[in-house]
């Protein structure tokens, strides 16, 4: 059984080496996408405060996303590339921070509850795999750090499975 430890009264940088170090123990020894999205999602969701969605898009054809491994409300399934936050983090291979989704234009809203969101994208030898993204109710709840410390989760989950 995997158990996480208590890190929510940590300064963020130091909260994200934490949960860095938690995720690379939770995937070791699992290579299967799927199993480690699932499992990195239910980490993150568990761990960081104030969130309300946190999971993975995969590029299923060159041009549109599809829904993976989740933690939250049902969420739309597919989402072209340069749509939403998401599909903008595709287009342009660069994370995506939003302080307010109402003024984002394009912004796809899955939960109305969502205020503020960050993408990440999944690159590997170039390629552009999918996305990973976090919504919180929250308007401005992501900051710089959030957004070097949740490229640094998906560098764990890309490093972990093939
Ligand atoms: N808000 C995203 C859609 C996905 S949901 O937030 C889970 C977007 O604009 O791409």
């Amino acid at each position: 059984m995997f158990a996480a430890k208590a890190i929510g009264n940590l300064e963020k940088p130091e909260f994200y080496r934490e949960l860095a170090d938690q995720l690379g123990a939770l995937l070791a020894g699992e290579s299967d996408p799927i199993a480690n999205a699932a499992n990195t999602s239910a980490l993150i969701f568990q761990m960081m405060p104030d969130l309300n969605w946190a999971g993975f898009y995969f590029l299923r054809s060159a041009d549109e996303l599809v829904l993976g491994p989740f933690q939250g409300k049902p969420a739309c399934v597919r989402i072209a590339v340069g749509r939403g936050v998401c599909g903008t983090a595709v287009e342009r291979r660069a994370s995506v921070l939003v302080e307010d989704v109402l003024a984002f234009p394009g912004h796809i809203a899955c939960d109305a509850a969502s205020r503020s969101e960050l993408v990440v994208p999944l690159i590997r030898n170039d390629a552009v795999l999918g996305v990973f993204d976090l919504d919180s109710p929250l308007p401005g709840r992501f900051d710089n750090d959030d957004q070097v410390g949740v490229e640094r989760l998906a560098a764990i989950y890309l490093a972990a499975s093939s």
